[in-house]
């Protein structure tokens, strides 16, 4: 199992560019389920989670090539299956995206329940109900979610809490549902959005993405496309954060700034100067880090998915940072890993109280999930000594070539095999 080791210290220079986003990757590729024709899909991210995608599709019969120069071209000519295996979904729970779109294309689907994860139970509940909503009969077996419609035909659904890849499967079963479909209370994150828009460029007629009542007019047949997804926030969101917690100077590339409003806010609010210009970001890190609050909400809200890379950076603040985590309920795992390297945090339910400034000194820890592994290696660029984190197979699962994009811009950061 790969490890890695950051000798912390190093004030990282230079420029990194963004990738294009996983959680958009995902579903962009599980839309290719929803046409015979070929989509070409570009700025994918070579990440794990990316990987098991293409095996997942494969089995299903989707012929899927990777291009030079983070392309892939997906073709579902014809589909020789309709399951998503236990082994596939244990390793990706994201596989719960073939739902929608086997559902809408083959009429039936027969996907792995996914477990819990090292973040929270993470239940698919709300992507059954909408699904029976838009006709389908569902029944769960041994584990295995058992989806089958005559026909799927538009409905109206409103979650009763806001889900990403919920309202992305939903979106996906309903674009070729007769009649009209409309979600209410639906997710508005830029990923839902440039689903909406691929799938929009496949024919798809769909109104209302990025706000919580999105209309959908079910069509006969979609059609091949060419799309490039978006830049990921939150590998931006990261290096950012590498860049405030070294009293760095970095310039990041290939982003969207739009996406990243409440955390160049909060990271502002934290005392880190950061200039935007056009798909750049530039952020200076100070000496004279301050602890700014956070709670974790649904975009356009300060995201889940950057709480760990910020705890990293509170325990490098001057006074108490109260740390909120309201999406998930047990996303603090690096919490204990970062107090072993000298942090001192106190969980208290969903909240974690870091008290900061305090030295941290490389150790070797143990990574829980893909972003409490981000937190960890931001850690260890700022402790004193070696830190070793383990279990980097959650990192690479969603981040492409961090030790190297790291290593650009001076990090001292070695992959051990
Ligand atoms: C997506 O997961 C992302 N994954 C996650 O990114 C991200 O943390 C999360 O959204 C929240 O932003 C992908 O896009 C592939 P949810 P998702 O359904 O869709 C509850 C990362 O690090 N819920 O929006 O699975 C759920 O338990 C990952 O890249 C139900 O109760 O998250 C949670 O508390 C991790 N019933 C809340 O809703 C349901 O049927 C939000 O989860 C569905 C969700």
């Amino acid at each position: 199992m790969d490890k890695l080791r950051i000798i912390g210290g190093a004030r990282l220079e230079g420029r990194i560019p963004i990738g294009g986003a996983k959680n958009s990757a995902l579903p962009a590729m599980a839309a290719s389920l929803l046409t015979e024709e070929e989509l070409l899909l570009k700025n994918i991210p070579f990440v794990n989670d990316i990987y098991t995608t293409r095996r997942l599709l494969r089995e299903l019969g989707v012929e899927v090539d990777f291009d030079a120069g983070q392309a892939v071209r997906l073709r579902a000519a014809r589909l020789r299956s309709y399951e998503a295996p236990y082994d596939l979904v244990k390793t990706m729970r994201a596989s719960v995206l073939v739902l929608g779109p086997l559902l809408a294309r083959v009429k039936k689907a027969r996907v792995s329940l996914p477990g819990g994860c090292a973040i929270g139970a993470r239940p698919i509940d709300l992507h059954i109900k909408g699904l029976q909503k838009l006709g389908a009969e569902v029944r769960t077996e041994h584990a295995y979610v058992e989806a089958a419609a005559e026909k799927l035909r538009g409905a109206q659904i409103i979650f009763d809490k806001i889900t990403v890849t919920g309202t992305e499967n939903l979106m996906m079963a309903a674009v070729l549902a007769e009649g009209r479909t409309i979600l209410e209370n639906a997710a508005r994150e830029p990923e839902v959005v440039d689903l909406a828009e691929l799938l929009t460029a496949m024919g798809a007629s769909i109104e209302g993405a990025g706000t919580p009542t999105i209309v959908i007019d079910g069509v006969s047949a979609l059609h091949g496309a060419s799309h490039a997804v978006i830049p990921d926030r939150v590998e931006a969101g990261t290096f950012l954060i590498a860049g405030a917690i070294t009293g760095g100077n970095i310039e990041l590339t290939a982003c969207n700034t739009a996406h990243l409003t409440s955390v160049i806010e909060k990271l502002r609010e934290a005392g880190a100067a950061i200039d935007t210009d056009q798909g750049r970001l530039r952020v200076k890190g100070g000496d004279a880090l301050v602890s700014a609050d956070v709670v974790t909400k649904e975009y356009p809200g300060f995201a889940t998915d950057m709480q760990a890379q910020y705890m990293a950076l509170m325990t490098q603040a001057a006074g108490i940072a109260v740390i909120t985590e309201d999406i998930f309920e047990n996303r603090f795992m690096h919490a204990s890993e970062l107090m072993r390297m000298g942090a001192n945090i106190r969980i208290d339910g969903s909240r974690a109280l870091v008290a900061g400034k305090t030295r941290l000194s490389g150790a070797n820890v143990i990574a829980s999930d893909l972003r409490a592994s981000a937190s960890l290696v931001l850690a260890g660029l700022a402790a004193d000594g070696a830190t070793i984190v383990d279990r980097i197979y959650h990192l690479d699962r969603g981040y492409e070539k961090i030790e190297e994009k790291l290593r650009s811009v001076g990090a001292q950061i070695e992959r051990l095999k």
